[in-house]
């Protein structure tokens, strides 16, 4: 179990996701096991230009979140997991040395849909009151959740992902980063609010090596706080 793993013991994806788009979990399959399916973005692919462009878009949508479904459809047939939801395949193969590729497949698949629906085109700005005021009382302020994402961002060596999101034993908001494919749906102990995807992939075509200024104009610009909002409600 890796050191990240370890410190997440997550809950199951929240419905409030499932509102917000209504193709990208994989609530359930019938008896024939169909593929698990992409889905659909929750917004056009120009809609974050120029913070995030279409190209960007483009690719980290088409090629590489569409090539880890791919791959994970592909190694189904022969894994005898084929029937589980996404989240269960991710809970099933975690930590398994024997499932590393069907778990980095199905946990990026996972992570990706709750990227997207962490970005909004009229995301930035100030959360709500009841969020900003959990907000004050777990860092001290907003720009202390700021700067707390930013330093997470900056000290993740290598891809990952930065993450908001609730400590269920202490009820309060963390900012924590995960490495590669990790996720904090693996364990149970931490709900995910909101993600950061701080892979080269995410950024590179947009901002080249300044993964800071590509995370900072998220921040401010498209941080989708009613997903936080309604994460943290049924949470
Ligand atoms: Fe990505």
């Amino acid at each position: 179990m890796s050191t990240n793993r370890r410190r997440f013991l997550s809950t199951s994806i929240s419905a409030a996701i499932v509102g917000s788009t209504t193709a990208w979990t994989s609530a359930s399959w019938g008896a024939d096991a169909p593929p698990l399916a992409l889905p659909k973005l929750p917004w056009e692919a120009n809609a974050l230009d120029p913070i995030i462009s279409s190209n960007t878009v483009g690719f980290h949508y088409g090629k590489h979140h569409r090539g880890y479904f791919d791959n994970l459809n592909r190694l189904l047939p022969a894994s005898g997991l084929t029937g589980l939801s996404l989240e269960a395949l991710v809970k099933a193969t975690a930590d398994r040395a024997d499932r590393v590729a069907l778990f980095n497949n199905a946990a990026q698949a996972w992570n990706h849909s709750f990227y997207w629906n962490s970005l909004s085109p009229q995301g930035g700005g100030k959360p709500g009151a009841e969020l900003g005021t959990r907000i004050d009382a777990a860092f001290g302020s907003l720009d202390e959740l700021r700067k707390t994402v930013l330093a997470n961002s900056a000290a993740q060596f290598g891809s990952g992902w930065v993450w908001l999101a609730l400590d269920k034993a202490s009820n309060k908001l963390i900012v924590v980063k995960t490495g590669n494919a990790d996720t904090p749906i693996a364990g149970e102990s931490v709900v995910p609010l909101a993600v950061i995807d701080v892979w080269e992939h995410a950024y590179y075509l947009d901002y080249q090596n300044r993964r800071a200024d590509y995370a900072s104009a998220l921040f401010d610009k498209l941080l989708n706080w009613r997903f936080v909002e309604a994460n943290l409600t049924t949470a």
